[in-house]
């Protein structure tokens, strides 16, 4: 079994045009999925972090969306620009971005 710290899910869900939830799929994933696995690679956080893509979260209007467990903190609204500091303060120093965390 695998032995990762932290296992991240991020949305890469998309609608088609005009359907009334919209989809992380139009607002950006793929940047922030492409970002996050560059800065995984770059950090070389392999062994420790795994990173996949999934179909609908459920907050889709709060997208992009991504989930890391065994933690389970969810966050939202997140763009290629937020995740050198999801990865350093989450993935590698242990402490979720409280900015950027779903709202309960
Ligand atoms: S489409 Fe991403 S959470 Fe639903």
């Amino acid at each position: 079994m695998p032995d990762w710290k932290h296992h991240v899910f991020v949305c890469t869900n998309k609608r088609p045009p005009g359907h009334p939830k919209g989809s992380c799929g139009d607002r950006g994933c793929n940047e922030v999925r492409t970002a996050l696995a560059e800065a995984i690679d770059a950090r070389e956080l392999f062994e420790t972090v795994k990173l996949n893509t999934t179909d609908c979260l459920g907050p889709c209007r709060a997208g992009p969306t991504m989930v890391v467990y065994p933690e389970n903190v969810w966050y939202a609204g997140v763009r290629p620009g937020d995740i050198a500091e999801i990865v350093q303060s989450h993935l590698v120093e242990g402490r979720p971005v409280a900015r950027l965390l779903l709202p309960s």
